[in-house]
């Protein structure tokens, strides 16, 4: 036998670790937090294990338990304690994230990333005020017409208002999820205007129409009243198209681009990473979350080595940051 080649010989216990080729640490990882307005208690999400919205008297507990486990930092998304079509509560100065993020700023050295959206704030759950000022409540209105839409440039100025807002409560960096185009741009020039020229833009750059955000709807309480969110996120048949949103991101002054969910896209973390040499963030969402712990309460998995072998499999495929609701969890066993 004249096996020239034998790949089994790294793979013995001792050099295992030598040769491996990807490590994952807690300073990959985000851990998103949802900071509820309208409850003084702790509720658990039941679609999302082991999560909870909290109140903003324990934002700061919470954002200090994420970080005894290692992980630095939080994505903040914000329940307020009302909506309106607008989104209004979205860039209060007394907001729910707004409020959050002074006193997590205050008590912690945690790094707070927060969420730049409407969707949790408008009553009829879009990512931006509708097309034609149509309300949800209109007999006539959206809901028999599922072509109608997100108006994407009276959303840029919310979207605005919003990054500012959070900038100015102390907020280290924005995220704007409601791929809406020109919003990085919009974004940046608001910041840089209002003062906030070091904050940087994690952008959502390829975000996908996606069924994996199922589980997260119901955490912070965002799902459409009527149609789908496809006429502004991606169709996930596309993979060129990806490239072009995220040029155009990179164009506007991204600083930070985003794939999201992960697992069923990486592919596209993949491209991202080689045609790009900006850090590539990939979005571990709440679906992908949500099925494996369903599979592991089954007994039908190993729920700690399936969360370990996820995040590892995204870092291997180029991500650099890792937002994940399994962060605490592997962080502890790193
Ligand atoms: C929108 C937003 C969503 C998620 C993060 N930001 C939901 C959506 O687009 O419907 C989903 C995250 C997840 O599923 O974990 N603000």
């Amino acid at each position: 036998m004249d096996l020239t080649h034998r790949p089994r010989r790294l793979r013995q216990d001792r050099v295992r670790g030598l040769v491996s080729e990807t490590r994952l640490e807690p300073s990959d990882l985000i851990a998103p937090v949802f900071v509820d307005a309208t409850t003084d208690e702790r509720r658990p999400i039941e679609s999302m294990p082991g999560h909870e919205r909290v109140p903003i008297d324990d934002a700061v507990a919470r954002v200090e338990e994420v970080r005894e486990t290692g992980v630095e930092a939080v994505m903040l998304f914000g329940i307020p304690e009302s909506k309106d079509p607008e989104g209004r509560r979205a860039w209060a100065e007394d907001g729910v994230v707004q409020e959050a993020v002074r006193r997590i700023t205050d008590a912690t050295d945690a790094y707070v990333i927060t969420d730049v959206c409407l969707c949790e704030y408008t009553d009829h759950g879009h990512c931006g005020p509708l097309e034609d000022g149509l309300r949800t409540d209109d007999d006539h209105g959206p809901a028999r017409d599922p072509t109608l839409t997100v108006d994407n440039d009276a959303t840029l100025e919310s979207l605005e208002r919003i990054a500012v807002s959070h900038a100015a409560a102390g907020a280290d960096m924005v995220a704007p999820s409601g791929m809406m185009d020109g919003m990085v741009a919009a974004i940046r020039t608001a910041l840089d205007r209002e003062g906030h020229e070091h904050v940087p833009i994690m952008s959502y750059a390829a975000k996908y129409e996606s069924a994996f955000y199922g589980p997260f709807r119901d955490a912070a309480d965002g799902a459409p009243a009527f149609g789908n969110r496809r006429h502004y996120q991606m169709d996930p048949a596309n993979a060129r198209e990806a490239l072009r949103e995220v040029r155009l991101d990179v164009e506007q002054g991204a600083d930070v681009l985003m794939v999201k969910p992960a697992l069923p896209y990486l592919d596209i973390v993949g491209t991202v990473r080689r045609e790009f040499d900006h850090p590539v963030a990939a979005y571990n969402v709440s679906g992908e979350y949500a099925m494996l712990h369903a599979a592991a309460e089954k007994g039908w998995l190993d729920l700690e080595a399936v969360a370990l072998e996820s995040l590892l499999s995204i870092k291997r495929a180029g991500a650099d940051l890792i937002l994940t609701y399994f962060a605490e969890d592997v962080a502890e066993r790193l």
